[in-house]
């Protein structure tokens, strides 16, 4: 199968490029002429195309010959690749989308419902997968920081009482769980939650962490209440704020999602937290980005 994949320089889309089997499928990549990641794909094997996926006439010339479509590139996107694999006339469709479909606070449900219902009406033969948080590697944009963060601190300042629970998927198992969506005839018209192997508190995952890097963490509990009442008057008065108030209060929703249909159907298995980060660790001590 010709595969067109986007997102390729990109955390999840990278190890996708190395997780389909290049005996059995050829890939073509579209990537933004100015990605700052793009010599990664270098020796890779896969062909290159520039492109960007806001522009429908990119789409349509990377889009022309293949069997099918992964984007991995942003569900926010789905209006125009949906578009372009019509007028390229490509049956076959794998989105990305997120967990954060589930949420229920409607500012972060509402994009993900949008976009997976344009993939849903689309006519074509879609399947969607919906990662939880991924990391493991210096390309995420979480777990990397927070190791980052533990080399340096013997504190580590945490919003609530951390009791609140995380899934994060190890980028691998998630890559792994979203190829074989892609190529498996009984994904068509079905969509997947791909989290990690169990879920764990906001303090185990801290703590396991710690234990990965060898450090010695206290953690301080910071009340999410003050926090939340000031970003609020702050967008009240129009103030430009890195966080939303409501990312405040998000951090008390459990994000912990069950994966038997991924289990039976894609045979998806993925690691547990503790395994996936010590991973990482020895990667960022590889590229020199924590303390050996
Ligand atoms: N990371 C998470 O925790 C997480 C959780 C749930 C769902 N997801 C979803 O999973 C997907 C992949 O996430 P990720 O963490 O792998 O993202 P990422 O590391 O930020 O990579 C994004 C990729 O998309 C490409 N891209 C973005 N805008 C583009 C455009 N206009 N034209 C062409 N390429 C474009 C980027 O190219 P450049 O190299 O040019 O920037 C990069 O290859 C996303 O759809 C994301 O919403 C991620």
């Amino acid at each position: 199968m010709k595969i067109l994949l986007t997102g390729a320089t990109g955390l999840l889309g990278g190890a996708m490029a190395e997780a389909f089997p290049s005996n059995k499928h050829d890939l073509r990549c579209l990537v933004r002429e100015d990605s700052p990641n793009a010599p990664r794909l270098d020796g890779k094997g896969v062909e290159i195309v520039h492109g960007d996926t806001r522009s429908e006439a990119d789409l349509r010339r990377a889009f022309s010959g293949v069997d099918a479509v992964a984007h991995v590139a942003g569900i926010e996107y789905a209006p125009t690749v949906v578009s372009a694999m019509r007028a390229a006339k490509v049956e076959r469709l794998l989105a990305v989308s997120s967990t954060s479909f589930h949420s229920r606070f409607e500012f972060r449900s509402r994009p993900k419902v949008e976009m997976e219902a344009v993939v849903k009406r689309s006519g074509l033969s879609w399947s969607i997968v919906r990662p939880t948080m991924i990391y493991g590697s210096e390309l995420d944009k979480n777990v990397h920081k927070l190791l980052r963060f533990l080399d340096r601190s013997p504190v580590f300042p945490m919003f609530g009482d951390g009791e609140n629970l995380w899934q994060p998927v190890y980028f691998e198992d998630c890559a792994k769980g979203a190829c074989e969506a892609l190529v498996r005839e009984e994904a068509i018209h079905e969509a997947y939650d791909l989290p990690g192997s169990r879920p764990l508190t906001y303090n185990d995952l801290v703590k396991t962490a710690a234990r990965a890097m060898g450090t010695n963490t206290r953690i301080v509990h910071l009340p999410i209440e003050p926090v939340r009442r000031g970003l609020e008057l702050a967008e009240k008065l129009r103030l430009p704020l890195p966080v939303k108030s409501g990312q405040v209060v998000r951090l008390r929703e459990d994000k912990a999602y069950p994966y038997g249909k991924a289990e039976r159907e894609l045979e998806y298995s993925p690691r547990a937290f503790g395994e996936g980060v010590a991973a990482e660790v020895e990667r960022l001590r590889g590229v020199g980005m924590v303390r050996g």
